[in-house]
């Protein structure tokens, strides 16, 4: 269960709001979509819901724990797949995965175990003696999809994870997503492939401006929309996301 409460964050030096008083709750169990164009602040959430950034304003809670009150206890809750896989290019990957399953004190045979089972199935098993220097954008995502996972997380936290996968890894991580989400855990996720979110997600939500415009099932929005445009329709939601965006402009200059 992943809970933001009206966060807020500012950049220095610039003077537009990057995250504007954002709530949302993700539950347990959900796979939950994260969608905005390029800019909208989801990164800047994603790093204030992992506690890379510290946010101006709001509250961050992971299965009920404050963010700002035990940070090592609520970043036990999550794994993190952060939007940039540049790691320590002189570490060799299983370096680097021991280092992870280390540092969340994951136990020899465990970490063992699912180092095989998730480096295999994304097939960089073989790759993992060679340093991470030497790997292509696409495995370097795999090996951080596969650290992620190494302390077998309630929740899982994705920024824009497709990015550089081919078919088959994209497969093998949707089907991850959805095993996690079926464990019981909530998996939040970033992402511009529509296709992807429809498919995949239970909710979504849309910023834009670093404010929420929508929060829901792709039902809900489709519903929503047609109501604003007075017409009914099995509009994708490629589309739905255009007029919503589309629309904010609008609803900005009449605040
Ligand atoms: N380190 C930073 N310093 C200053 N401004 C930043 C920084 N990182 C992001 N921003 C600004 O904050 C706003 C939100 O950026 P953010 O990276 O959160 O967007 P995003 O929704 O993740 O975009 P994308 O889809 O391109 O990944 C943008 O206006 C961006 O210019
Ligand atoms: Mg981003």
């Amino acid at each position: 269960m992943i809970k933001l409460e009206g966060l807020s964050k500012t950049y220095a030096r610039v003077g537009a709001k990057a995250v504007d008083r954002l709530s949302l709750d993700v539950r347990d169990g959900e796979i939950f979509g994260f969608l905005g164009p390029n800019g909208a602040g989801k990164t800047t959430t994603i790093k204030m819901l992992t506690g890379v950034l510290k946010p101006d304003e709001g509250r961050v809670s992971l299965d009920g724990i404050d963010m700002a009150a035990d940070a090592i206890a609520a970043k036990r809750r999550f794994g993190y797949v952060s939007d940039n896989p540049e790691l320590f290019g002189k570490l060799k990957a299983h370096e680097y995965l021991n280092f992870v399953a280390d540092v969340y004190g994951v136990p020899d045979r465990e970490r063992q175990a699912r180092i095989e089972e998730i480096a295999g199935r994304f097939e960089i098993a073989d790759a993992l003696a060679a340093s991470i220097g030497s790997f292509s954008r696409g495995m370097k995502q795999k090996l951080c999809v596969t650290a992620s996972l190494l302390h077998d997380p309630a929740n899982w936290i994705l920024d824009e994870p497709m990015v550089g996968l081919d078919p088959q890894a994209a497969f093998d991580l949707k089907e991850l997503m959805r095993a996690r989400a079926a464990a019981g855990g909530a998996v939040f996720f970033s992402t511009h492939v529509m296709e992807v979110a429809e498919k995949l997600c239970d909710r979504i939500a849309v910023i834009a401006r670093g404010r929420l415009l929508f929060v829901g099932s792709l039902e809900e929005l489709r519903a929503r929309q047609a109501g604003a445009s007075g017409e009914a329709g099995e509009d994708s939601l490629e589309r739905l996301f255009l007029d919503l965006v589309d629309d904010e402009p609008a609803a900005e200059a009449a605040r």
